[in-house]
């Protein structure tokens, strides 16, 4: 049983496909894929494309000409888009600043200041887990909403499950219409009575607790942080439910990437369960970092048995040595073959594509495009 091929050219071709989401588990290859299915848009397909990156290696970075971390898309320029008039434009998500420019998008300047001067909005903004893949999402939220790009290819952050980038915005949000956060709010709401006083009277125990764990000072900072956010809640809810909508707009294409690892293949799989589950479309699986076995070629059994012959006769040892490795490509192509069907069996039916592992990293224009045509 052979997955149907992924036809990458088709999905990038395709103008009702305005949104690409490059997912996966951490380190399999989900910047250098989004980076090269963007540049491949742009220069093959013409179309206006910018890449959404997150945390790219530095020389990938500078290679599209991301030196600053400033937030907006900047033009990748020295590409070849003369034949088909495509753009290329990239970006890296500045976390923090996203997290700023949605709070003053939702309050007055004088709450904003505020809130900005509090440490605990500052630890959150830059360090609570899930604030990234919320602000990815956030950001992904902006650029479509600017309807400025035929195609936007989202990088997602190199978390330790793929599935966190689906479900931290909920937390997150959760976390901030929160119960504990909604008790905290309190002292706010009524005319700045102490929060420990308020607290404890009702949850006497409880804040104990709480105090124990924050420590009180936090547990100021908390509390003016989310008196802060109040006015916000409906907002953050709202457009993390907004983009999720978007995420499940067949515009959208969820693309699976794996490397041939028993790990990031359980992984991807369980991501593929989520989509199926949330309506969401998944367009396919690209593994990475794949040897490709040579077909026609000789097998690993013979060659084994050449070098085998080769050492009883004493001479040709480069010969046998050569022999060797052959084989044990060709048996790693086989144990990775063997790997990738733990998802292709259980989704037969999602397309699928392989990209030959490259004998050295990937961090420039021709680099990406050599992904970018074994990918199609
Ligand atoms: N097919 C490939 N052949 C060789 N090197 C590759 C290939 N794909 C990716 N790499 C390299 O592997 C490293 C990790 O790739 P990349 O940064 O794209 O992974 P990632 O999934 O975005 O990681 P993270 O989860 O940390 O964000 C990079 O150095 C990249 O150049
Ligand atoms: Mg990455």
């Amino acid at each position: 049983m052979t997955a149907p091929r992924l036809d990458v050219d088709g999905l990038l071709s395709d103008p009702s496909i305005r949104i690409v989401v490059c997912c996966g588990a951490g380190g399999v290859g989900k910047t250098t894929t989004a980076a090269a299915l963007g540049l491949r848009a742009a220069e093959v397909h013409g179309r206006r494309t910018v890449v959404l990156t997150i945390d790219p290696a530095r020389r990938l970075a500078q290679s599209m000409g991301l030196t600053e971390l400033d937030n907006t898309p900047r033009h990748v320029k020295g590409i070849d888009t003369e034949r088909t008039g495509g753009e290329l434009h990239a970006m890296m998500l500045d976390m923090k600043r996203t997290f700023d420019e949605v709070v003053e998008q939702h309050t007055t300047p004088k709450r904003a200041a505020e809130i900005f001067a509090n440490p605990f909005y500052q630890a959150m903004s830059s360090t609570f887990a899930g604030t990234q893949e919320y602000m990815a999402m956030e950001k992904l939220g902006q650029l479509r909403a600017g309807d400025q790009w035929d195609l936007i290819v989202v990088d997602t952050p190199p978390s330790r499950s793929a599935l966190d980038f689906l479900d931290a915005p909920a937390r997150l949000s959760r976390f901030l219409d929160g119960r504990m956060l909604r008790m905290l709010l309190a002292p706010a709401r009524t005319g700045g009575r102490s929060v420990f006083s308020l607290v404890t009277a009702s949850f006497g125990l409880f804040s104990k607790t709480v105090q124990k764990v924050l420590g009180a000072q936090l547990l100021t900072d908390l509390s003016g942080f989310v008196a802060a956010l109040d006015s916000m809640f409906g907002g953050f809810r709202q457009r993390a439910d907004q983009t999720y909508r978007i995420l499940q707009d067949p515009q959208t294409a969820f693309l699976l990437v794996a490397a041939p690892e028993r790990d990031a293949i359980r992984e991807a799989a369980y991501f593929a369960e989520r989509l199926v589950a949330e309506r969401m479309p998944l367009a396919g699986l690209v593994l990475n970092r794949m040897h490709p076995i040579e077909p026609a070629g000789l097998s690993a059994a013979d060659s084994e048995a050449a070098a085998d012959r080769l050492d009883e006769t004493g001479d040709q040892q480069v010969t046998a040595d050569v022999l060797r490795i052959h084989a044990a490509l060709l048996r790693q192509a086989e144990r990775e073959a063997g790997v990738a069907t733990g998802f292709t069996g259980a989704f037969p039916s999602v397309p699928t594509t392989s990209v030959a592992a490259q004998p050295a990293d990937v961090h420039d224009v021709d680099g990406l495009r050599t992904i970018g045509a074994l990918l199609a």
